[in-house]
C-alpha cells in the first residue's frame, strides 16, 4: 500500500476519513468538513448515537452538491488516553472499514487538547496500523480471484508537520517489512518452503539489508555434532539446514568485541509427527510449525531495515518432520552437540530436538548476551492460553520483565509459567541423559521448556511458546487472518528500549 503525507487540506472527492473525541468533540479538519457539508456529520451522528468512543465508526453519504462520495467518522476515545499504539491499533479499524470501498480515501489526521499526541504522530499512526491490516497473501489465486481494493492501493494522509508524520512513518514501514516477511513465510505452503528454500530466501532477502547469513547443511551440521537436531530430518527428502544471521549496527567504536543478543527459531517447515504421526484432521496447520524461525527472520529485517543500533544473531534451525524408512524411531536414542543424549519416545516431540543444537551452537559460538527462542512448540500451551497470549518461560527475571513489559506495550502479550526441579526430573529415563517428553500428561508446555533448559547453561535465557498465537483464524485490529508474526513487533520493541 502506498501512502502519502501531505499538509491539511479539505478532501474535495472520494472518501474522506476525519476523527471524533468522545462527547462529540470533532477534529479541526472534521469540523470545517462538517460546516462544508452543512452540519451533515453533526445530524448523523446525533441520529446513529455516533459519539466518538475509541474505534466507534460511522458512514455519511455526502449531500448532494459535495463531489465527495461519502466521509467516514472515526472514534478516537478520551484525548488523554490516545497512544501512539492505540491509534496503530485504530489505523487498522480504519483500513478496514475502508476496504472494499473501490475509490480513493483522504484521511484527515488533527491533534486534540488534551492529548500528548501531535497530529503527525496521529497521521504515522493511522498509516502504520492501514499498512499492518492491509497484508494479504494471495500469490496462489488467479488474477480475477484475488481482491481488488483501490484505496488499498493507496492512501493520502493530511496533517500539520506532514514531513515529520512521513519520516516516523517511514522508519515504521521497516518494522511492517519484517512483519509482512514473517507472514509470507508462514502462510507459504510446505510443498514450496522447504529448508532449503527457506535458507535462500533468508540469503536473498537479508543480505541486501547488510545482514551476513551463513547456510549450514547436513555435512556440517554433522561435523558439529547436532545428532538431536538431523535426527528430526532424517525421514524428509529435504535436506536440513541451520542459518545464522549476524547483523551489527553498532557505531564502529563499539563494534569490535561487542557481545550480540540473540533470537533462536523453531524452523519446521512441516511436521506430521514422523513415525508418532499425527491425525490426519487439522495437520495442514503445521505448515506454519516454522513460525518461530519466521519470525526471527522477520525481526532481523525489521532491526537491519531500521538501522538498529545493536548487534544480534538470528539462527533458525530448519527441518521437515516425516515418517519414512531412514525415520527416527521411538527409542531411538541420539547424542545432542552439547554431547548430552536424548530418549527419543515421541517423534512428534521435535521441536526441542531442533531448538536444542541450535541453543548450544548459539550459546558456545557466540557467548551471547541473552537468548530468547521462539517456538510452535506445544498443544498445551493453546489449552493454557488460547490465542490471548504466548507462554514465556525464562531462568531470568529481569530478561522476562522486559519481554512481558514489551509485550503489553505492543499488544503482543506474552504470560510466564514456572520452571524447576520438580519438572527438570520428570525428563530423567534409565537408558540416556534424559527422553524428549514427560512421563505424564499434565505441564507438557512446562516440561517442554524445561528440556531447552537442559541446553543453555547459565546464560539468561527465554523461551516464548507461541503455537496458539502463530495462525489466526480471525482478523483483528492490525492483524488480517492468516500468519500474525506475533512477536515481530514486540521483539522489535524490547530491542529499540534496551539494546540500543
Ligand atoms: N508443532 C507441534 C505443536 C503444535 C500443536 C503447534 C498445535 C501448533 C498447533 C509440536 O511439534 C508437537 O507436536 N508437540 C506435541 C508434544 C508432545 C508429543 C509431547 C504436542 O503438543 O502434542
Ligand atoms: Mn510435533
Ligand atoms: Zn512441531
Amino acid at each position: 500500500m502506498k501512502i502519502t503525507f501531505s499538509n491539511p487540506a479539505q478532501p474535495t472527492k472520494g472518501i474522506a476519513v476525519v476523527f471524533s473525541a468522545e462527547r462529540g468533540k470533532w477534529s479541526d479538519s472534521a469540523a470545517k468538513l462538517d460546516t462544508k457539508l452543512k452540519g451533515a456529520l453533526k445530524r448523523a451522528a446525533k441520529a446513529s448515537r455516533f459519539e466518538g468512543k475509541r474505534g466507534q465508526t460511522m458512514t455519511v453519504l455526502a449531500p448532494t452538491g459535495s463531489n465527495l462520495e461519502r466521509v467516514l467518522c472515526v472514534g478516537v476515545g478520551k484525548p488523554g488516553d490516545m497512544t501512539f499504539e492505540n491509534m496503530t491499533e485504530l489505523g487498522g479499524k480504519v483500513f478496514a472499514a475502508l476496504k472494499g470501498a473501490g475509490t480513493a480515501a483522504a484521511v484527515c489526521a488533527d491533534a486534540f487538547d488534551k492529548s500528548s499526541l501531535k497530529a503527525a504522530d496521529v497521521a504515522a499512526a493511522i498509516s502504520y496500523g492501514a499498512l499492518l491490516r492491509a497484508y494479504k497473501f494471495e500469490k496462489y489465486k488467479g488474477k480475477e480471484k484475488q481482491s481488488k481494493d483501490p484505496v488499498i492501493g493507496s492512501m493520502a494522509v493530511h496533517c500539520q508537520g506532514a514531513p515529520a508524520a512521513k519520516s516516523r512513518y517511514a522508519k515504521l514501514a521497516k518494522i511492517a517489512d519484517g512483519v509482512y516477511f514473517t507472514r509470507d513465510l508462514v502462510s507459504e505452503p510446505p510443498n514450496i518452503l522447504y529448508p532449503a528454500e527457506f535458507a535462500k530466501r533468508l540469503k536473498r532477502d537479508l543480505t541486501k539489508l547488510g545482514v551476513k547469513v551463513t547456510i549450514m547443511g547436513e555435512a556440517q551440521m554433522r561435523k558439529l555434532g547436532m545428532g538431536s537436531l538431523l535426527s528430526v530430518g532424517d525421514g524428509s527428502a529435504r535436506e536440513s539446514q541451520m542459518v545464522v544471521m549476524e547483523y551489527n549496527g553498532l557505531p564502529a567504536a563499539k563494534k569490535k568485541g561487542s557481545q550480540p543478543i540473540s533470537f533462536i527459531g523453531k524452523g519446521v517447515c512441516f511436521d506430521t509427527g514422523g513415525i508418532s504421526l499425527k491425525p490426519a484432521g487439522g495437520m495442514e496447520d503445521m505448515k506454519w510449525d516454522m513460525g518461530g524461525a519466521g519470525v526471527v527472520s522477520g525481526l532481523m529485517k525489521a532491526l537491519a531495515g531500521r538501522k538498529a543500533k545493536c548487534h544480534v544473531i538470528g539462527a533458525v534451525g530448519l527441518v521437515e518432520n516425516m515418517p519414512d524408512g531412514n525415520a527416527t524411531r521411538p527409542g531411538d536414542i541420539v547424542e545432542s552437540m552439547s554431547g548430552q543424549t536424548i530418549e527419543i519416545l515421541n517423534t512428534d516431540a521435535e521441536g526441542r530436538l531442533v531448538l536444542c543444537d541450535v541453543l548450544h551452537y548459539v550459546n558456545e559460538k557466540y557467548k551471547p548476551q541473552f537468548m530468547v527462542d521462539l517456538a510452535t512448540l506445544t498443544g498445551a500451551i493453546i489449552i493454557a492460553l488460547g490465542a490471548e497470549r504466548a507462554g514465556l518461560f525464562s531462568n531470568n527475571d529481569k530478561l522476562s520483565e522486559r519481554l512481558f513489559d514489551a509485550g503489553e506495550a505492543m499488544n503482543e502479550r506474552i504470560w510466564r509459567f514456572p520452571l524447576g526441579k520438580e519438572y527438570d526430573k520428570d525428563l530423567d529415563t534409565d537408558a540416556a541423559d534424559m527422553r524428549n517428553i514427560g512421563g505424564g500428561r499434565g505441564a507438557g508446555s512446562i516440561t517442554a521448556a524445561q528440556f531447552l533448559q537442559r541446553f543453555v547453561g547459565d546464560t539468561p535465557w527465554a523461551h516464548l511458546d507461541i503455537a496458539g498465537v502463530t495462525w489466526s483464524k480471525k482478523d483483528s485490529a492490525v492483524v488480517p487472518r492468516g500468519g500474525t508474526a506475533f512477536g515481530v513487533r514486540m521483539l522489535d520493541r524490547f530491542v529499540a528500549d534496551h539494546y540500543e
